[in-house]
């Protein structure tokens, strides 16, 4: 892989619709490399930007241009089924919880795929992608990863969890550990007399050996994943010129800049110059100011602005059009991945 990109921001700015752009821009400038486009957005719109249905399975949208929607639930079912298999199998068999009637029921359908937090959930996603694991059993080495991320605070979890999983993953074994520590308290002393502490010693040590290896990968994977974001991710902050969009980048550049370089700010959805309208040419003026405002603060990084434009951009020509109102029409793909200032 060569480089990630990232676009993160305010609810409704342009996230998906520049980040789809992009792709699109960068499949059409790039036909040798193979590109994938994420959503991590919980409400995914890809499909309907290219106007076709993409969901949770990668989708071809042109030659070397792949989408996907991914449902993370479903692919920390499947990747937390051994742990949670084996984690379930050691509680059973410790002494006294796992002697206790109720007791297999309450772990069968507390301990589940489905009270793993989201961001947990969303953030294995995002490290089987960038780990080239396989992806829905289609094996694709993609060179570029665009990826529209959720606003501001679900995006910093995406960072936040490789580096700390392993912690996120005990605490929340130790969550579940807790809850059903009420449930030992009430088995009577009669009943502790009767179970022999240690049977099973040996079935345990080696499960217990084969959890602590699970984690060990997890936190390797962490460390890989974190290293690689470091490496060659890079995040491009979206705004409006409006303050609240303004003030969003600006916590958003402070809270990721321990992860991830920040590369670019696009500014969207400028009002474009107006021949009568006065209403519309005090809201352009209201804007100028924001853009100056805006080029003050990040001015030694790269400043895209882009218009409004009069027609919706969808559909893989509407988001060219956007691609191009971005970039310009001369642009070439490194200045995209790798933009510069001049
Ligand atoms: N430059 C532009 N000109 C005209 N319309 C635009 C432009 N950029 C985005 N839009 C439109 O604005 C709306 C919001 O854009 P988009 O969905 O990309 O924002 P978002 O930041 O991803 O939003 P969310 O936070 O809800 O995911 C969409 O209808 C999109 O088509
Ligand atoms: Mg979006």
């Amino acid at each position: 892989m060569e480089k990630i990109i990232v676009l993160g921001g305010k609810g409704g700015v342009g996230k998906s619709s520049i980040s789809a752009a992009t792709a699109v821009l960068l499949s059409d400038l790039l036909p040798k490399k193979k590109i994938l486009l994420i959503s991590f957005d919980m409400a995914h719109n890809l499909s309907d930007l290219f106007k076709i249905e993409i969901g949770n399975k990668v989708t071809a949208l042109t030659n070397n241009l792949w989408g996907i929607e991914p449902d993370a639930d479903s692919y920390a079912r499947k990747y937390t089924k051994d742990l949670i298999e084996k984690m379930k199998t050691l509680m059973k068999q410790m002494p006294l919880v796992g002697k206790i009637p109720q007791i297999e029921k309450f772990i069968d359908t507390t301990f589940t795929a489905d009270s793993i937090p989201l961001a947990l959930k969303n953030a294995m996603f995002f490290q089987k992608i960038l780990d080239a694991e396989d992806v829905n059993t289609q094996e694709i080495q993609f060179n570029i990863i665009i990826a529209d991320f959720p606003p501001t605070a679900n995006m910093i979890t995406l960072f936040e969890i490789p580096e700390d999983q392993v912690k996120v993953v005990l605490k929340y074994s130790l969550n579940f550990y807790n809850s059903i520590k009420g449930a030992i308290r009430n088995v009577s002393k009669v009943w502790r007399n009767i179970i022999k502490p240690f049977d099973n010693y040996e079935e345990r040590r080696e499960l217990g050996k084969e959890i602590f290896n699970m984690i060990v990968e997890l936190e390797k994977r962490g460390e890989r994943i974190s290293d690689l974001i470091h490496d060659i991710g890079s995040l491009r902050l979206v705004t409006i010129a409006e303050k609240p969009s303004f003030e969003e980048i600006k916590r958003a550049r402070d809270l990721t800049a321990k992860y991830i370089t920040l590369e670019g700010v696009h500014i969207n959805m400028i009002i474009p110059e107006p021949k009568k309208c006065d209403f519309c040419k005090s809201l352009r003026n209201f804007q100028l100011k924001y853009i100056a405002d805006i080029e003050k603060e990040f001015k030694k990084l790269k400043i895209w602005q882009s218009e409004k434009l009069k027609e919706e951009p969808i559909g893989i020509e509407g988001l060219i059009n956007l691609a191009y109102e971005v970039y310009g029409d001369n642009i070439s793909a490194g200045e995209i991945l790798s933009p510069k200032v001049h």
